[in-house]
């Protein structure tokens, strides 16, 4: 389980801020559903799915129900819609935390969270664009710029079901030329072998059954035009045959965003793809749906590596320096964080020197300094600090009653702390 703590906690804020904005400008709203579920609902992702089989977090509560740690956010947010039955179109973002039992390393976590999309109800293909573009286009305008889009088609459920014992039957006759992990997936789920990245296995995989020669003419036509509204729009992709993704519920479109910047095992920023047997499962009305999410650790690491998105400027306005003994400080830090100015001192006093360091580490743009001088005279010392320093912007004494006034005025056009809180920074 992972800690976040400052700075990156005020950053991955910004960036899940960043990505309710842009989903809510497309018409999504958000929902929250539970952190945990009734096993139930997430063992209707399949048999066959490793998070489900192997990596979950489930336990008996006190009265004696299986439950488990959600381990993505899909299978809570049908079973929200099933259980609701909120006007068609659907369409909600929703974020936060999952927890998978996987090998943690770097970029693969047991604690890790998630944005994304999730719409239920609409067949049409320009609906898959709409979703894949949206991902896309977060992205892009995070500042990552080394993202592949991956995109392929399962078939619709008979599609996929013969897809796969052809697969099954392909991988059974070539046994041993398979490694071990191979066998293991095979007799669980043969789809799954397709996009193993294991070098022993690569020859096996390319000579396997082709998904095109297993899927229906309808999920070929929902397939090229999706294809071809990807193209309109202008998101690239690349089409990916043997992308299947690990979640047992895809049918049609599926997708993949991978960073060109991180390693290659873990290199998907975010996956998703259409699950239009779900809420049937769910024991809702057959219904469509389909969506994606990101995952936030990728997508900030994916971020450290190509220098975009940096963290949100958080410091303060201005930073109280009382050389008299604290009185000034409590009281002027009170006064100016009640209109909103971001405010902040030392405690414990101090020599003017090391306070007016702690000032300089917060980032203010102003110290303000209250010593015996100005305390006589109902004053106090304005300071610029560095970066704000410049022509106009020289040290002088303010009544104390005008100090509110006087910040006012030179905050906002300074881009600090003040603006970037309520806007959560960024821009
Ligand atoms: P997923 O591919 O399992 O899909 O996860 C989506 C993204 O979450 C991954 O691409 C990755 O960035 C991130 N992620 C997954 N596991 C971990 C982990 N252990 N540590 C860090 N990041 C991780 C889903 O979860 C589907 N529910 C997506 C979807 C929504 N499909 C339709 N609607």
């Amino acid at each position: 389980m992972r800690d976040v703590l400052p700075p990156d906690s005020a950053r991955r804020r910004a960036l899940v801020a960043r990505f309710a904005s842009a989903m809510e400008l497309a018409g999504y709203a958000e929902v929250v559903v539970p952190i945990l579920e009734e096993l139930g609902v997430f063992e209707r992702m399949g048999e066959a799915t490793d998070v489900v089989t192997k990596e979950m977090y489930d336990f008996t509560d006190r009265d004696g129900r299986q439950v488990a740690l959600r381990p993505e956010l899909t299978a809570g947010v049908v079973r929200a819609f099933v259980q609701h039955r909120p006007q068609l179109p659907w369409k909600v973002w929703c974020g936060g935390t999952n927890f998978r039992h996987e090998r943690p390393q770097k970029g693969r976590y047991r604690m890790f969270d998630q944005v994304g999309v999730e719409t239920l109800g609409v067949d049409d293909p320009d609906l898959d664009v709409e979703v894949v573009a949206l991902a896309w286009q977060f992205l892009a305008n995070v500042g990552l710029q080394q993202v592949t889009l991956l995109v392929n088609s399962l078939g619709d459920h008979d599609d996929r079901s013969r897809y796969s014992e052809a697969v099954r039957a392909h991988f059974e006759a070539h046994r041993d030329a398979l490694s071990e992990a191979a066998l293991v997936t095979l007799d669980r789920n043969p789809l799954r072998l397709l996009d193993s990245k294991r070098p022993a296995d690569a020859e096996v995989i390319a000579n396997a059954p082709r998904l095109v020669d297993h899927r229906s003419d309808e999920a070929n036509e929902h397939y090229e035009r999706v294809l071809g509204g990807l193209r309109s729009v202008g998101v690239p992709y690349v089409e990916a045959p043997l992308l299947v993704r690990g979640l047992d519920y895809y049918r049609r479109t599926t997708f993949e965003l991978a960073s060109g910047s991180l390693d290659a095992a873990q290199n998907a920023l975010g996956g998703g793809g259409r699950y239009d047997g779900l809420s049937e499962d769910l024991g809702g009305p057959p219904t469509d749906g389909i969506g994606f999410a990101l995952g936030v650790d990728r997508v900030l690491l994916a971020c450290d590596a190509e220098d975009a998105f940096p963290a949100p400027d958080n410091s303060v306005v201005a930073f109280v320096v009382d050389l008299v003994g604290g009185g000034a400080a409590r009281d002027i830090t009170h006064e100016l964080r009640a209109v909103g100015l971001a405010a902040d001192r030392r405690f414990g006093g101090g020599s003017m020197k090391s306070q007016m360091k702690s000032a300089d580490r917060s980032g203010a743009a102003f110290a303000i300094l209250v010593g015996e001088d100005e305390m006589a005279a109902n004053e106090v010392t304005l300071r610029p600090l560095r970066g704000h320093d410049g022509p106009g912007g020289e040290q002088r004494r303010v009544p104390r009653n005008s100090l509110v006034e006087e910040l006012q005025r030179l905050a906002p056009s300074m881009g600090t702390a003040q603006i970037a809180h309520e806007t959560d920074g960024n821009g």
